[in-house]
């Protein structure tokens, strides 16, 4: 029996810390309002010259570091993203030239939003457990910033910008790494969290750019109604499908999008918020980037032993969700 493991994680996070003093002297918000509302205190911003991939490439480096692997070992390499650097090529392919991934590889971007980086570990566990391919590199980065609207309140005070990525193989050993996922979308709430204009339906013209339809619109209140019953409903049936009762779960990694949507899917699992980990307080939602830079932080302090049963939970725009189990 042969399983999928996490042979190594990294993250990167961009330098500028955007605080939300800063923003409530440009949008009319405060320190408090933010807080209270969503739990984040501050955000990082990428420099104008430093584009999706590049924060995508450090990340990368990171994780191959961490796997003891170099990039000419990796023949699937898949990012996730929102923010990609243009709308072609994909960012996959300019990360690839930069890492000296070999050009026997197949590179490419998915798009599921928030749950981007689950939807990438999925895709890349089936086509190493089928041996397809060998060494998997999948990378979470978006620079959120390049599409947040600075002068809507109620979108501008959530996001962030940064990159989480992690190294998958295969090893002959039963029952550790990746022990399952179960991932789903619902369309009908599309327009719940969208980028109006830029695509096929609306193309880039004077008049998007002057109404702004560049930018994330998002209908806050539903997008939270959402994000608890389907995270919720996700991680109960995740643990269901493996016999598992929330106390054998050593840590739930949630997508950090609100501290509140967060607290409310602990509460409904019986799981205490001490085994929850929690880090929007300093980076905001980073879409894509949100659960592999919190994965990393967490391995990197010592959260995460050998042994441990770690579930990591997704939701985002589309509506995209996802649950994944996995054995350290
Ligand atoms: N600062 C101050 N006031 C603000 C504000 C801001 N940044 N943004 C909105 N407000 C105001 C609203 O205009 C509204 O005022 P009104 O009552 O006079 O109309 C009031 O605050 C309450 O707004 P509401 O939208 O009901 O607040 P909320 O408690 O639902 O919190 C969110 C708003 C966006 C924080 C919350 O709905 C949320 O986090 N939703 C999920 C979003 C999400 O996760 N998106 C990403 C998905 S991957």
């Amino acid at each position: 029996m042969a399983s999928v493991i996490i042979a190594g994680v990294g993250s990167y996070a961009p330098a500028r810390v955007l605080t939300n003093r800063e923003l409530a002297m440009t949008v009319d918000t405060s320190d408090e309002w933010i807080f209270s509302r969503s739990g984040i205190r501050e955000r990082r911003i990428a420099a104008d010259d430093e584009a999706c991939s590049d924060l995508a490439l450090k990340a990368a480096t990171t994780a191959l570091a961490d796997a003891k692997m170099s990039a000419a070992e990796i023949d699937l390499l898949i990012v996730a993203t929102t923010s990609p650097d243009q709308p072609l090529p994909s960012t996959a392919c300019i990360v690839q030239h930069k890492l000296g991934v070999p050009a026997h590889a197949t590179c490419f971007d998915i798009a599921a939003a928030c749950s981007g980086f689950l939807y990438a570990l999925e895709i890349a566990y089936g086509q190493l457990l089928t041996n397809r391919y060998k060494r998997a590199l999948i990378i979470g980065a978006e620079k959120l910033s390049s599409v947040t609207d600075w002068n809507d309140r109620t979108t501008c005070v959530l996001f962030g910008d940064a990159a989480g990525a992690a190294v998958l193989t295969k090893v002959a050993q039963p029952d550790i790494g990746i022990l399952g996922s179960d991932l789903g979308a619902d369309g009908k709430f599309a327009d719940n969290l969208y980028i109006p204009a830029g695509g096929s339906r609306r193309p880039t013209s004077t008049k998007s750019v002057a109404e702004r339809g560049h930018f994330i619109r998002m209908n806050g209140r539903e997008v939270f109604k959402s994000a608890v019953r389907v995270m919720e409903t996700v991680a109960r049936e995740m643990m269901e499908q493996h016999h598992l009762t929330p106390d054998q779960i050593s840590l739930m990694i949630p997508h950090q999008a609100n501290i509140r949507i967060i607290e409310s899917l602990a509460s409904s699992l019986n799981m205490p918020m001490e085994k929850v980990y929690v880090n929007l307080d300093r980076y905001g939602n980073t879409s894509s980037a949100s659960i592999p830079l919190a994965l990393d932080e967490a391995r990197r302090s010592g959260r995460i032993k050998p042994g441990d049963l770690t579930l990591l939970v997704a939701f985002g725009a589309g509506l995209t969700y996802g649950a994944t189990l996995i054995r350290w």
